[in-house]
């Protein structure tokens, strides 16, 4: 296993460009399944959790090829053998997207079997609200030894009413699959409490480009009439909106002015109000009377001398990402006062609290709330990443603490960021990834 080894301190500069999204190019993998015809999509990152999505496609009878000398990088997926129905338990449990099959298989197969993801380091992830979701379009669903069978009478779904909210607000990767359900299924579908990330807005996109008919994307109520066929598509996948924010704080945490190119600002208002009022400025840079690029555009990040301290409740979008609430932790961390983290989405997503303990960090947890009370400084230490985005904020802590930060197990880290040492060695930081037992 790989460990990243940090010597904190650096002042960061440079310009580093936002990969597509993970998030979004795992259910636009997957939407591939719903035609006969091939679907390109281009910006697909580089990360393990792309590369097991690729593997699982390819166990459903799918053909993909990557382009690495092309800069966009395609990834062309051709689905050219629809008689699999079954994603295998060893690679479906290496990621919960592996679930986006789901919707998509019943859609256009007829059938589908899927293991039932597990929990995870963030907390139980239940999918009952995909179950239900396709259940109101016809779906009949059993478990049977840890797998979902789901199955299509008569080998078609039929469009319903469906209310996708639950505890938390509405479940993202449930809408995807529930999307992916109505555009094949006969008649219309009527999504309420549906996600509005961009994730699924960026879906919808490509839905639509295949010949879907779907009204509402990106709000909570999406009305979809199903269509007997899909085609291929060519798309681009969007900025990786949580990577952003993670290259943001890091430039923060860091007191560094760096640019951002594809940069998703619209996507990030919520995070980038809050870093306003901590004291960080993303400011667009603008070309020759050009109109701000608000999508895939060029910001700047300077940060103030003192950071102020705030209060963040994660929330489902356009509410602060649940993704980004490790990051600003330990930014929170070297704020002059008391903060207040609140996780309204995973409310124990806090794994990451009992490492920063361990570099200095003063955190108060009290169930699904964390004070953070600031320090002078940070200092290093071996930390441990639990899971992706704890693993990032633990990068960002490193980068701002006095001396040696050892982070075990970044494999973590990979399902999510492209190459980060190789990003953040390039904007000057002292960041290097070793092999676990060479230290
Ligand atoms: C996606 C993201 C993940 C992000 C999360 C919340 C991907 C690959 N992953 O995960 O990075 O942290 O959104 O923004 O896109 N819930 C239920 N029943 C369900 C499904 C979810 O109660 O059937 C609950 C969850 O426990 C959680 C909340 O709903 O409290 C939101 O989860 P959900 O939006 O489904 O997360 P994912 O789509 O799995």
């Amino acid at each position: 296993m790989d460990a990243f080894i940090i010597k904190g301190g650096r002042e960061l500069q440079g310009t580093v460009r936002v990969h597509g999204s993970k998030n979004a190019s795992l259910p636009l993998m997957a939407a591939a399944l719903l035609t006969d015809q091939a679907v390109t999509l281009h910006d697909v990152p580089d990360l393990s959790d792309i590369r097991n999505m690729t593997r699982l496609l390819g166990t459903l009878g799918c053909e993909t090829d990557r382009c690495d000398t092309d800069p966009g990088r395609p990834i062309t997926i051709h689905a050219t053998d629809q008689t699999q129905t079954a994603a295998p338990y060893d690679i479906v449990k290496t990621m919960r997207a592996g679930i986006c099959v789901l919707g998509p298989l019943l859609a256009k197969r007829g059938k589908a079997r899927v293991s039932m993801p597990g929990g995870c380091a963030i907390g139980d992830r239940p999918v009952d609200l995909h179950l239900h979701g396709l259940r109101a379009l016809g779906a009949e669903i059993s478990l049977d030894a840890g797998d979902i069978v789901a199955t299509a009478p008569g080998g078609r779904l039929v469009g319903g009413h469906v209310f996708l909210g639950g505890p938390s607000g509405s479940t993202v990767l449930g809408t995807a699959n529930v999307l992916c359900a109505a555009v094949l299924a006969k008649g219309q579908t009527v999504i309420e409490s549906a996600a509005c990330e961009p994730e699924i807005e960026d879906l919808a996109d490509l839905l639509t480009q295949m010949g879907a008919k779907i009204q509402g994307a990106g709000s909570p109520r999406l009305v979809i009439d199903g269509v007997d066929e899909l085609s291929g598509a060519d798309h681009r996948v969007i900025p990786d909106r949580i990577e952003a924010g993670t290259y943001v704080c890091a430039a923060a945490i860091t007191h560094s002015n760096i640019r951002l190119d594809n940069f998703p600002t619209d996507a990030l208002g919520a995070a980038l109000d809050r870093l306003n009022a901590i004291g960080v400025e993303v400011a667009p840079v603008t070309t020759d009377g050009q109109p701000v690029d608000r999508h895939r555009g060029s910001v700047t990040v300077n940060t103030a001398d003192t950071l102020k301290p705030v209060q963040v409740f994660t929330q489902p979008h356009p509410g602060f990402p649940t993704d980004l609430q490790a990051q600003i932790m330990s930014l929170l961390c070297l704020a002059d006062g008391n903060s207040s983290i609140t996780e309204k989405i995973f409310p124990d997503r806090f794994l990451h609290v009992a490492e920063l303990l361990r570099m200095g960090a003063n955190l108060t947890r009290n169930g699904p709330s964390v004070v953070v009370t600031g320090v002078r400084e940070l200092i290093g230490a071996p930390v441990m990443a639990s899971d992706l985005r704890a693993s990032a904020g633990l990068v960002l802590a490193g980068l701002a603490a006095k001396g040696t930060t050892t982070i075990n197990r970044v494999y973590h880290l990979d399902r999510g960021y492209e190459r980060m040492e190789i990003t953040l060695q390039a904007l000057g930081a002292d960041i290097q990834r070793v092999k676990e037992e060479n230290l």
